[in-house]
């Protein structure tokens, strides 16, 4: 087991991660149970997959949860679920001591986050994170959100859990396709500023895929170490530091804009294309090597990711691209940062990039 610590201001928190932690959590969890309830949120695939084994370990602890399952998927993070979640909470009485507990993916962890974060003025959260991508990123932060018709992710709070429990065990029933799009969001941490990581990906992709429980464990931890280490520094994204773990999201961004926010393009698969852009686009630029823009994407596409945009589904003009970039909500004063590189680990800010050069160099990426 291995505890990581978010050393937030003000609000710090561990990070447990183990292989198996799910089926003893009521250890963790029977100390911050009010009156032995717990009020536990999910989804109907995690309810089906996870939750037998969660309710087992905590009935055996003396915790009785009470449990809110919401549909699986992205549609769950609206106004509408929101309202049916605390309307729930408010019927149980909930109070600010009440410690809310998300289990499931991101969709789950930032809608119940954000629940947590209204209801009572502030109740107190723990995440328990079952998508590679929730274990490695969204989890760990204090973002929480819900999408609206405007757009991803535009109503929401900064609200960071008390705790949070990762069970790498809990991987082996998700998707495929699901533990690829979480594994970009691995590789990202490496490109940020650590390439002995990004390394350590290169030489451990088949222990990783093939489900190696140690490469699994250690790349969950060193992901949360960077992620716990980068949000200390900038908890609200105000100085710079924390923009870094937006690599390849806005070339990302644009592409899961352009396939209408859908299963046809998941958002760690259009981060895994958008960072080979950002890389690519980096090289074209001469900020970094052609060499080293390849290497992310080998790495990336042997993890069965879309590194062009013929992969992602989205061969069209480069100006249609720009043009969703200007929805981008890191848009600021009509300026649009872009995180480039200058090789790999060397990640860095720029607010020079002219859309127009972007949209030429994605018409040239559209004939890959
Ligand atoms: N708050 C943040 O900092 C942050 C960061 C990145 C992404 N996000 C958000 O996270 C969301 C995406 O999260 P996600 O990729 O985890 O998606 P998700 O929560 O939709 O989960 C993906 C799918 O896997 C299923 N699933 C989850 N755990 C499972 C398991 N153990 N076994 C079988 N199936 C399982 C889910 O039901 C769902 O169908 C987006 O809404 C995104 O905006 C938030």
């Amino acid at each position: 087991m291995t505890i990581v610590k978010v050393d937030i201001q003000g609000n710090p928190y561990d990070i447990h991660v183990e292989e198996g932690i799910l089926g003893h959590a009521g250890e963790y969890l029977h100390p911050v149970a009010n009156n032995g309830r717990l009020l536990v949120i999910t989804d109907s695939n995690v309810e089906q997959h996870v939750w037998p084994k969660f309710q087992d370990a905590l009935s055996k602890a003396g915790v009785s949860p009470a449990l809110f399952t919401l549909p699986a998927g992205e549609q769950a993070k609206s106004w509408q679920h929101l309202e049916a979640l605390t309307d729930w909470l408010l019927g149980k009485h909930v109070e600010r001591s009440d410690h809310i507990v998300a289990l499931g993916g991101g969709v789950v962890g930032d809608i119940a986050g954000f629940a947590a974060h209204i209801v009572k003025r502030g109740c107190r959260f723990i995440q328990i994170p079952t998508t590679l991508l929730a274990q490695v990123d969204s989890s760990v932060g204090g973002k929480t959100a819900i999408n609206t018709s405007a757009g991803k992710n535009l109503v929401g709070a900064f609200h960071q859990p008390s705790m949070v429990l990762i069970d790498p065990a809990a991987l082996e029933t998700l998707p495929a396709r699901e533990l690829s799009a979480g594994f970009a969001e691995v590789v990202k941490y490496g490109l940020i500023d650590d390439p002995d990581f990004f390394l350590w990906c290169e030489e451990n992709i088949q222990r990783f895929f093939g489900g190696d429980m140690d490469a699994r464990e250690e790349a969950i931890v060193r992901s949360v170490t960077a992620k716990a280490r980068i949000v200390a520094a900038d908890e609200k994204e105000l100085t710079g530091k924390r923009a870094l773990l937006n690599l390849g999201h806005t070339f990302g961004h644009a592409l899961e804009a352009e396939t209408g926010f859908s299963n046809k393009l998941l958002h760690g698969e259009a981060v895994a294309c958008g960072m080979v852009l950002a890389f690519r686009y980096s090289a074209r630029m001469g900020l970094c090597d052609e060499g080293d823009a390849e290497r992310v994407a080998s790495l990336l596409g042997g993890a069965g990711l879309p590194v062009t945009l013929s992969d992602a589904g989205c061969s069209v003009d480069g100006k249609r691209l720009t043009e969703h970039m200007k929805h981008d909500k890191k848009r600021s004063g009509g300026q649009l940062p872009f995180l480039l590189a200058r090789g790999i680990g060397k990640t860095f800010l720029s607010n020079d990039v002219e859309l127009a050069d972007v949209a030429a160099f994605l018409d040239e990426e559209g004939t890959r």
